[in-house]
């Protein structure tokens, strides 16, 4: 893990986060067609930089695992430990591994995988493409590379209908403005590039992989009463935990980031702390307001799109 990335994911809420909503992230289908569009078969060496508990493994794992071999890397030993451990039950008919090992200088000697991944690991990164450098170099001639990778910049600008109380145009376009900023503070201070996914193919093309393709992630942002799927009910409860349960010092700490990237990005002091009341302001009206509807069952949030990508490209034969 670099210096300027210092999030530690096997930390209490970062750790849920990656079990819990991997749990609504790709539909069933869809990686099937990934698979099918990538040749993947049972026997292959797969490879995921930054696998954290090994999600794209047990994921995937019915398409490549049997007699195959996952080799899981990670900077964080905590997770890999718990990743071996959890690997027990998922990897049954081949082998799953895993190395401690950064991103830019991953363990493996050159050409050992057949079929190499990522998720949500260059969005991180300061140097995305020294990673997929790595990637490449770790992959077969004729094998694949798959990053799994959002553009959040873009999927926040969007504007569905919802049963919150709206605020006013000025307004709206204030928070984007400022989103805007901070998510280029972010970027040149190093944290990584939030719209990453939109880079990556051609981040591909320049590091010489062919075949290159996209796939967007099918699952919208959508909670509608009577909330019949699972996931409908996880991400209202989530909210309803988020409102009812503030951590002050967690607060504390993510505005003093934010206010970090924000100024980095070229924003004011001053502009920070309005935006800061205007958020407060807004908590303080919408709490509330949404509680009540989450307890009455009239909560709507309409379809957002995820902005959420899965990008591949072969290694030239
Ligand atoms: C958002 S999590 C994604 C985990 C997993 N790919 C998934 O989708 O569940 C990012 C992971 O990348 C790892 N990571 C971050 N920077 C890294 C680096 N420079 N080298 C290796 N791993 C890194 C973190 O420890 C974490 O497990």
């Amino acid at each position: 893990m670099t210096k300027k990335n210092n999030r530690d994911w096997s930390e209490k809420d970062l750790r849920k986060m990656i079990v819990d909503q991997r749990r609504f992230m790709w539909r069933d289908d869809m990686i099937d067609r990934i698979s099918s569009s990538l040749n993947l078969k049972h026997g292959m060496t797969a490879i995921d930089v930054g696998c954290g508990l090994g999600y794209l493994g047990w994921t995937f794992w019915k398409h490549f695992g049997e007699g195959g071999t996952y080799i899981g890397v990670d900077c964080s030993e905590k997770l890999l430990k718990d990743a071996r451990e959890m690997s027990e039950e998922w990897s049954v008919g081949g082998n799953a591994c895993f190395l401690r090992g950064g991103a830019y200088t991953i363990p493996l000697q050159d050409a050992c995988s057949d079929w190499t991944m990522c998720q949500t690991l260059l969005m991180h990164l300061e140097k995305p493409e020294a990673a997929l450098a790595e990637m490449i170099r770790i992959t077969k001639p004729g094998g694949a590379v798959m990053c799994m990778e959002p553009d959040n910049l873009s999927s926040s600008l969007a504007v569905p209908f919802s049963s919150r109380p709206s605020i006013t145009l000025k307004e709206r376009m204030f928070w984007f403005k400022a989103w805007l900023i901070w998510a280029e503070g972010r970027k040149r201070l190093g944290k990584g590039d939030y719209g990453i996914a939109s880079k990556v193919p051609k981040m591909m093309a320049d590091a010489g992989l062919v075949g290159i393709d996209c796939r967007c992630n099918d699952i919208p942002g959508f909670i509608q009463p009577p909330y019949e799927t699972e996931a409908q009910r996880y991400w209202l409860d989530k909210m309803r935990e988020h409102l009812e349960e503030r951590d002050e010092e967690d607060e504390k700490r993510s505005w003093k980031e934010y206010k970090e990237c924000f100024i980095a990005g070229g924003g004011s002091q001053s502009t920070f702390y309005r935006i800061r009341k205007l958020a407060e302001r807004i908590r303080e009206i919408n709490t509330g307001i949404i509680l009540d509807q989450i307890r009455s069952g009239s909560y709507y949030a309409g379809p957002r799109p995820k902005g959420f990508f899965c990008l591949t490209g072969f290694v030239p034969e």
